[in-house]
């Protein structure tokens, strides 16, 4: 049962400069073939996730004794990699996922930018990297941003996605941490995560593949993770569901997370648990959000241990009345069956997990006060 603030959350609470004081902090190189309003109206015609990308990107580069340098937003293109770069061989990469946001007046805004600063910093702890400055992270993003400002679109649900990652680029065959990354973000306008209702996700509880284990880098978000989710994946994707549950490596009986997303239970005596930061996991922004949320509300919210097999016998009896998924891309989604080896029990969702989406989204959208400082303005 934890009620402090993570390490995480009392990094991500450090002020950070403005936009603007930022602006102008790394180069610009403008590209000379930008998409035409036309094209890019075409993208916005039909939003989908992740396959099309801005005119620019924002990059850097580490080398031992030098720090980084050479920041720079670009123009988006391809890069140049010798074969035998670490992170080709050996995974040693990290990265984050946030949104940029189109508030009803036309600004551009983005949630917790110091918290992904933070959390960047701790997977490149995890994965022998160098860190990378708060300010220099949102630096990256507050240029990217304001160079592709007209990527950001306005349809409601829509988003600018920002990727920032790092890789390990130094030619070198030998397994030991590399001497030289690159730092960059990308950026990729986005269509809305529910295109019908507020619908629940069917989720498949994997019996035996884990992503994570004790000691490994659950904590940390690396590509390692998710290649190890792929196969329990496309296992729970064949079986007709839209997610994988992973549990705990080490008993194989309790919830950690989903392949991409944190967990809440919500009971129907009006308390809610979420599993708890065993180093499996990874530590979601919209997760810690919405502890603080809910314990503004004064709602009893315990992070614990969640065994499957309870979880499983607190719906049958009706104890739980609804478990929600949340992360950076639905920000919430209601849970509507979960099944695994030998059960298969469905929920109804209901209000606590919508009116938990309805606050997130308001404030992440400018429709209700911030006083928690989570949303940043980017543009002028
Ligand atoms: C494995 C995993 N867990 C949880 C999350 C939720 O994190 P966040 O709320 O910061 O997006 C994500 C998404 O980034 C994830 O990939």
């Amino acid at each position: 049962m934890t009620q402090n603030p993570s390490e995480l959350e009392l990094a991500a609470a450090n002020p950070l400069p403005t936009a603007d004081e930022l602006a102008h902090s790394w180069e610009h190189t403008p590209s000379l073939n930008p998409a035409t309003p036309e094209a890019r109206e075409e993208v916005f015609n039909s939003l989908g996730f992740g396959s099309v990308f801005t005119d620019h990107m924002a990059h850097a580069i580490y080398e031992e004794g030098k720090g980084w340098h050479s920041k720079v937003i670009e123009p988006y293109g391809p890069l140049t990699l010798d074969p035998a770069a670490a992170v080709l061989h050996y995974g040693q990469e990290v990265f984050e996922g946030l949104k940029a946001y189109r508030h009803d007046d036309g600004s551009v805004w983005t949630f917790r930018p110091g918290y992904n600063a933070a959390r960047l910093n701790a997977s490149s702890r995890r994965l022998a990297i160098p860190e990378l400055t708060p300010e220099d992270f949102l630096a990256s993003i507050v240029g990217l941003v304001r160079a592709d400002e007209v990527w950001v679109p306005s349809a409601p649900g829509s988003s600018l996605y920002l990727r920032p990652f790092i890789i390990a680029t130094e030619a070198f065959l030998g397994v030991r941490a590399a001497h030289k990354y690159d730092y960059l973000c990308i950026a990729s306008p986005s269509g809305p995560y529910f295109t019908g209702g507020f619908e629940g996700i069917s989720v498949w509880v994997s019996p035996d593949y884990h992503r994570a284990g004790p000691g490994g880098m659950g904590a940390a978000k690396t590509g390692g993770n998710y290649a190890s989710s792929l196969v329990p994946k496309v296992m729970a994707k064949d079986e007709g569901f839209d997610e994988v549950c992973f549990l705990d490596a080490a008993t194989n009986t309790n919830i950690d997370e989903l392949g991409g997303m944190n967990l809440f239970i919500v009971y129907e005596d009006g308390t809610l648990a979420t599993p708890s930061l065993t180093g499996n996991i990874l530590e979601g922004g919209t997760r810690g959000a919405i502890l603080r949320l809910l314990r503004d509300r004064n709602r009893t919210v315990t992070e614990k241990t969640i065994n499957s097999a309870q979880l499983v016998a607190d719906i049958e009896s009706g104890k739980v009345s609804e478990v929600f998924a949340c992360g950076t891309a639905a920000v919430v989604t209601p849970v509507a069956r979960i099944a695994g080896e030998g059960f298969d029990v469905s929920l109804a969702g209901g209000e606590v997990t919508k009116s938990i989406y309805d606050q997130v989204t308001a404030i992440q959208l400018g429709h209700e006060p911030d006083p928690y400082n989570w949303t940043y303005k980017i543009t002028p």
